[in-house]
């Protein structure tokens, strides 16, 4: 605690000299923080969304998942995570009526560790927004479980699954950290994703987007979630995969890190 609490002071301190605000300044900023927490409730934490706007939410996640070359790389969960209802393979995600406007899509991919052998029965879990920007919590439009999937990889450590193109979407501006975006000129958008969770026996659990290429907010993502590893494309596709018109094949390899290396392996390389 001292160590934390010793940084945190030299940090706030070092603030206060760069900037030097006003008293009248440093009231408007702690009035900011007071707003911020009085806004919270069970169902919305304006506190997180604004340590996600700051890019706090993904510096931490950054230090937290460091790993070998070949891992997929983490990125943050965001507050739209619940739990999603076991779907088979194959298995479309998207029942509401966002399912005769959207571009339909098929996302495939295999679940491998660093060195690419297939991790069979691993879990992925998936959710994504509506074409409208909306999850099933925000929209009275979409069931409970609309767009989202709990899929169990095969032997091969392959899943497919059939949905709609993920579009961009603002977070909420309704609250403090919307306010501050605006202050500051910077847009609430994040750029089209998917979100995903994928689990496998003794390997370290992945939170992670897929973002699709060409997206215009790539290199703006209010949530600062964007790396470079988990970009794709959307290939426009005709047949196949058991789709009868054209759609879209967004193709996402995800590879774990083993919990503990093999045998053999000198501690001094081992992964904590
Ligand atoms: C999301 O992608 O769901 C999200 C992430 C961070 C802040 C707001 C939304
Ligand atoms: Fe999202």
């Amino acid at each position: 605690m001292n160590e934390v609490v010793t940084a945190l002071i030299t940090h706030l301190h070092a603030f206060v000299e760069e900037v030097r605000p006003t008293e009248e300044e440093w009231m408007a900023g702690l009035g900011f923080l007071i707003e911020t927490g009085r806004m919270c409730t069970p169902e919305r934490d304006e506190f997180v969304l604004l340590s996600d706007m700051l890019g706090l939410t993904s510096a931490v996640d950054d230090v937290n998942h460091e790993g070998p070359e070949g891992m997929t790389p983490s990125s943050v969960q965001g507050p739209f995570h619940s739990p999603a209802p076991a779907r088979e393979l194959g298995d479309w995600i998207s029942h509401g009526p966002e399912r005769d406007r959207a571009v339909p899509a098929v996302v495939h991919g295999r679940v491998t560790d660093c060195d690419g052998a297939p991790l069979a029965g691993a879990k992925v879990e998936l959710w994504q927004a509506s074409d409208a920007g909306l999850y099933d919590s925000q929209d009275e439009a979409q069931e409970p479980g609309n767009l989202r999937g709990l899929f169990t990889a095969d032997a091969g450590g392959r899943y497919w699954f059939r949905t709609i193109r993920p579009s961009s979407y603002p977070v909420p501006t309704d609250g403090t950290a919307g306010r501050l975006l605006h202050a500051i000129g910077r847009h609430p958008m994040r750029p089209a994703h998917l979100h995903y969770r994928v689990t496998a026996p003794g390997h370290r659990p992945l939170t992670t987007h897929v973002f699709l290429a060409g997206d215009p907010y790539l290199g703006s993502d209010a949530a600062f979630a964007v790396k470079e590893e988990l970009i794709r494309e959307a290939r426009p596709r005709t047949g196949g995969w058991g789709m009868d018109g054209p759609y879209e094949e967004i193709e996402f390899d995800v590879r774990l890190v083993p919990l503990r290396p093999p045998l053999g392996v000198p501690p001094s390389v081992r992964q904590p």
